[in-house]
């Protein structure tokens, strides 16, 4: 089973500028989460804390019995071992081809015969579609192949927890979907905690457990994928949703008056679509920590949107219903008002 990572109270500035506060939640063991946001609303820079790579301000991120914030140095190298991390540019030294890349964390970390390291580093580049390509170095290769380059060298000490910074950025519809499916089958056969950064919207909605949100120098949303998916708060709804209504404007956050323009305009959200069914490993058979469709809306008393858990996750989903405008400006329909999610959630 992977491994829990609680973080409590996390806050993180540079010299004034605040780059988020207070953030709680728990990355539940062997269960895969999404971490969405905004550019530039801190989600790199999270991860970068949680690896111990940057020091945070405040608060406690527990991995194990160790706190990754106060440990010590020899605690931090120890508990580093656990993760496994594929940067958002992908880190690869550029002066070693792919095959010394994808095995350096083995050199360093193991004691492993190059026979052993060999066969580890041709799976893993087999893995993720690079067989054949091992002598190149990262400046003969596409930004796509970089990337999955990447996630071959975050696979190789068989992590507890993988962290992964936008692994689909650069890639294309198919690869972004066989790498969804890689992630999912990944978690199935091995149980790993997993956190995933991403923008790609049909990702958040089928692949994860969790979804977060941070938003506004805070967490604005940590829960189950349904919570997410069903949930009529502003901020989520409209990045769920792919909408240009909403409270997220191309600066971070739109001013007061072009709000209050839209409100007059009588700008009213179309209803949420239905809740697609999760992407299953390959073999069909649900993954150890997935719960069944449709359980947490049960739970929660929560309806979910009309069609929802119906259809196949593996053809993409339909468009995602257009905004509509109608005068005069009808009250939105009333709104849940959930609290954020801070520590374990299913129960
Ligand atoms: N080492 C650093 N020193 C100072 N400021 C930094 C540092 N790293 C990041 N920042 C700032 O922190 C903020 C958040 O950056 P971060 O890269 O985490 O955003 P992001 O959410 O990952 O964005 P994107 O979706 O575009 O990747 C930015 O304003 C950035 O300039
Ligand atoms: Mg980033």
């Amino acid at each position: 089973m992977g491994v829990e990572v609680q973080i409590e109270g996390l806050s993180k500035s540079f010299g004034r500028q605040v780059i988020w506060e207070n953030v709680t939640f728990t990355l539940p063991a062997g269960e895969i989460s999404v971490l969405l946001g905004p550019s530039g609303t801190g989600k790199s820079v999270f991860l970068k804390c949680v690896v111990g790579l940057l020091k945070p301000n405040s608060g406690f991120i527990g991995v194990g019995d160790v706190d990754v914030v106060s440990c010590s140095e020899k605690d931090l190298y120890e508990v580093r071992r656990l993760f496994g991390v594929l940067f958002q540019d992908g880190a690869l030294f550029g002066s070693m081809n792919l095959y010394d890349n994808v095995a350096f964390p083995l050199r360093e970390h193991t004691r492993k015969s190059e026979r052993e390291v060999r066969q580890i580093v041709m799976e893993k580049l087999d893995m993720v579609g690079l067989a054949g390509s091992e002598k190149l170095l990262p400046g003969e290769i596409s930004g796509g192949m970089r990337k999955r380059a990447g996630i071959a060298r975050a696979l190789v000490l068989d992590p507890e927890i993988i962290l992964f910074d936008e692994p689909d950025s650069g890639l294309d519809p198919v690869r972004t979907a066989l790498l969804n499916q890689l992630i999912v089958d990944l978690n199935a056969q091995t149980d790993t905690t997993m956190l995933i950064v991403t923008h790609d919207i049909n990702t958040a909605r089928t692949v994860p457990d969790n979804i977060g949100m941070l938003y506004h120098r805070r967490l604005a949303m940590f829960g189950p994928r349904e919570m997410l998916l069903t949930s009529q708060e502003p901020v989520v709804r409209q990045f769920l949703n792919a909408q240009r209504h909403g409270p997220i404007g191309m600066a971070e956050e739109k001013d007061a008056d072009e709000l209050a323009q839209e409100q007059l305009a009588g700008i009213k959200l179309p209803p949420l679509p239905p809740v697609v069914l999760q992407l299953m490993p390959s073999d069909g058979r649900p993954r150890p920590s997935q719960h069944p469709p449709g359980e947490w809306c049960r739970r929660n008393g929560v309806t979910p949107p009309p069609g929802s858990f119906e259809g196949d996750v593996t053809t993409a989903p339909g468009p995602v219903p257009r905004e509509t405008r109608t005068v005069p400006a009808l009250a939105d329909p009333p709104l849940y008002g959930e609290q954020q999610y801070g520590g374990r959630h299913h129960g």
